[in-house]
């Protein structure tokens, strides 16, 4: 049972959901969606700390008596998702979080997550120099756009074979994760829409670990009724 702490960016305002409050604060299957991540992830056993990164001005009513032990939470967020992800590891550091250990980031509104899937996660990365991500291969056709106005058209297909959708959590050593989100935080954190980019970056090569279809990220309104859909049936 490899020992990891996990850091759960929090602190975003969900403008393609289209909700009144943030979408990780909506109401899925009966609780705040936050509460069935974080309550997933309690369950992963390994799990050491949890940091949950909301937004310095964040006001939402957080539920006491559900709250799960080993979590806290850190009004460091962001402008960007990688900023809040960056502050939050600085946050971690200071206050004395080993930079050796293991940390998986893991998105707020990925409310379908499972702990078996998070374990298998630690196993598969636990051995490795650079860490990895649960990820799941692409099952439909790909195609590019073609730059030209008016309707959208297709430009190109590309070969669906060896891509994969990147999901979370994503893990990898605290202080290597730091050193390569610093490297790109004069930039404006520009292209770096996960962790495993950043490492990318610097010439390493993540593992891709399959996770499940399921876990996809909350981003419209329809996945709000798909999440809340499949949580009900899972009860
Ligand atoms: N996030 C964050 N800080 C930000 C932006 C996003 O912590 N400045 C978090 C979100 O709260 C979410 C995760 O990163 O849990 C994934 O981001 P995304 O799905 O893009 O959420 P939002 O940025 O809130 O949504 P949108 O892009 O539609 O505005
Ligand atoms: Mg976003």
């Amino acid at each position: 049972m490899t020992p990891f702490h996990i850091l759960l960016p929090c602190a975003g305002s969900g403008q393609r959901a289209g909700t009144a409050q943030p979408k990780q604060f909506e109401t899925v299957a009966g609780q705040p969606m936050v509460m069935h991540t974080l309550h997933a992830l309690a369950q992963v056993p390994g799990l050491v700390s949890g940091w949950v990164i909301v937004s310095p001005a964040d006001s939402f009513d957080w539920p006491v008596a559900s709250w799960p032990d080993r979590f806290r939470r850190l009004a460091c967020g962001g402008s960007c998702r990688a900023e809040s992800v960056f502050n939050g590891l600085s946050g971690m550091l200071a206050c004395g979080v080993d930079a050796h250990d293991w940390v998986l980031v893991h998105d707020a509104a990925r409310c379908l997550v499972q702990a078996q899937e998070v374990s298998a996660l630690v196993q598969a990365c636990s051995q490795d120099a650079v860490g990895g991500l649960l990820a799941w291969p692409l099952t439909d056709t790909l195609k590019t756009q073609w730059p030209g106005t008016g309707q959208a058209r297709v430009d190109s297909t590309l070969p669906r074979e060896s891509k994969w959708l990147a999901q979370t959590p994503q893990m990898f050593r605290l202080g290597a994760l730091h050193d390569a989100l610093s490297q790109v935080a004069d930039d404006g954190f520009a292209g770096i829409t996960d962790e495993a980019s950043a490492m990318e970056r610097l010439g390493l090569r993540p593992l891709l670990v399959p996770g499940s279809a399921q876990n996809f990220k909350v981003t419209y309104p329809v996945d709000l009724v798909m999440a809340d859909a499949i949580l009900r049936s899972r009860k």
